[in-house]
């Protein structure tokens, strides 16, 4: 039952329309009615007022830089948890018992290898191929392969279909990072944990023995579980429209990954790190600053600001302590993280940032641990998306169990000519 009504006049007319309110978080105007009651769309790019779904898997409150998963926070997650635990948070709602992440844990170890035929997929590739078109070209194709969990009406290929991204994206990413630096290609070795795994398949080598260095997979396992989900974002949203449609699992993975790419969103990490780095020393910065204040100039300061968050990005919060850890743990100096912390220090100081609510967001300090870590840049947004997969199969799983999603279709504000007659090329 709604807890209220919404009034809208249009020009002489009243309607009413109920207002429902979730556990927490801004109630929503129910106007699925609207058009068929007065005729009018609403108008709203980009969605910043706009509730597509319902959903229960992530709650951000923006202003005060909450962000929950489940109800759990993600400080707390990021400490105290594991990436394939809060893989089986997400998916199924509660945290499981011992047994039941064994189970989880070692479902997910059955599917960690790819079939062999996907490895010549890969040599299709230029060696200087992108990672994302890598893993763009590669998640599209497993539907090719894995056909027996493909229809999506059936609930057990629903969760073999997840089972199976969740397990195979470190190996997908891997194999892209290792073919673009021409060495070959690592099998999964299921007795390390799924961090350790994917750190061996990405830096091991089959000529010797690989040690999986704890401080290193004790961040990675941070940067999974802070990329992992985060409510309505771009591709997201993206992965539910293309299952709005009834596509397989796989293609709609493939859909999400192409959106994450761009630098305005998880594409941004890579960028972040390369504008960090194009600074160069701090003393540059303001020039910088003012070229992001400045209305013609395109330039934004990458890492910063946020659709949602008016305050603190929390997981940037978790990724500034942990890149400080990781350089000091691994013995390293980074300049990059000197000018990302000044950077952050001034911005925050600065009144366009201050009246525009602008704060370092996930993006900003992720790239000075990866950067630390090995990975070249343009492997970033690639490991958020093999970490955001496990949210992108969340969501996906809820929008179809979802007795009120239908197929996504928006309509429009049409400003283009009305009817007119076709002119013969002679006449025109
Ligand atoms: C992610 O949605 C999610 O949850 C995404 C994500 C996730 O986990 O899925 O959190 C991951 O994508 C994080 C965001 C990564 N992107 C970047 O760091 C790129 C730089 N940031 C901006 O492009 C921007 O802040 C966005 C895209 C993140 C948010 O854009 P909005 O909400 O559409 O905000 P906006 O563009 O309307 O900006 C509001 C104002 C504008 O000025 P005015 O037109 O009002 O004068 O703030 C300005 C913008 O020009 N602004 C910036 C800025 N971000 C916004 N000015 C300078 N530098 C910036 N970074």
């Amino acid at each position: 039952m709604p807890d209220a009504n919404a009034t809208l006049k249009l020009g002489n007319e009243e309607k009413s329309f109920p207002v429902l309110s979730g556990s927490v978080g801004p109630d929503v105007i129910d106007i699925r009615k609207l058009y068929a009651e007065t005729g009018a769309f609403t108008y709203d790019p980009g969605f910043t007022s706009t509730g597509s779904c319902q959903s229960a898997i992530t709650y951000i409150d923006g202003e005060e830089g909450v962000l929950l998963h489940r109800g759990y926070p993600i400080d707390q997650l990021a400490e105290q948890s594991t990436f394939p635990e809060v893989a089986y948070l997400l998916v199924n709602g509660e945290l499981p018992s011992k047994d039941e992440l064994d189970q989880f844990t070692y479902t997910i170890s059955r599917h960690t290898m790819l079939h062999e035929q996907l490895a010549n997929f890969y040599r299709g590739f230029r060696r200087d191929a992108h990672p994302m078109a890598i893993m763009c070209g590669v998640v599209g194709a497993l539907s090719a392969f894995y056909h027996d969990s493909t229809d999506i009406t059936d609930p057990k290929q629903r969760m073999i279909a997840s089972h199976r991204l969740i397990a195979k994206m470190p190996t997908i990413a891997a194999m892209a990072y290792k073919y673009t630096v021409g060495q070959p290609f690592m099998y999964p070795d299921n007795s390390l944990s799924y961090t350790g795994n994917f750190l061996r398949m990405t830096f091991g080598v089959p000529a010797e023995p690989y040690e999986v260095n704890p401080v290193i997979e004790r961040a990675m396992r941070r940067i999974f579980i802070l990329h992992a989900d985060h409510e309505q974002n771009a591709s997201t949203s993206t992965v539910r429209l293309a299952g709005s449609s009834g596509a397989n699992p796989f293609a709609c993975i493939a859909a999400g990954i192409a959106c994450l790419w761009g630098p305005a969103h998880g594409g941004a990490n890579e960028a972040a790190l390369n504008m960090l780095r194009e600074i160069g020393r701090p003393e540059r910065i303001p020039e910088y600053i003012a070229r992001a204040k400045d209305k013609d100039d395109p330039f934004r300061l990458m890492g910063f600001g946020h659709r949602v968050y008016k305050n603190f990005d929390p997981r940037a919060k978790v990724m500034k302590a942990t890149a400080a850890e990781v350089l000091k743990e691994l013995g390293k100096s980074d300049p990059v993280l000197d000018t990302a912390q000044e950077l952050e220090q001034l911005a925050l100081q600065d009144e366009y940032f201050i009246e525009k609510k602008l704060y370092p967001n996930v993006d900003f300090y992720s790239g000075v641990i990866l950067n630390a870590i090995g990975f070249p840049t343009d492997m970033f947004t690639a490991l958020f998306a093999l970490a955001r997969t496990v949210g992108w199969v969340a969501q996906w799983n809820e929008m179809i169990s979802d007795p009120e999603q239908k197929i996504g279709r928006p309509r429009q504000l049409y400003v283009g000519e009305p009817q007119r007659d076709y002119v013969p090329v002679e006449q025109r």
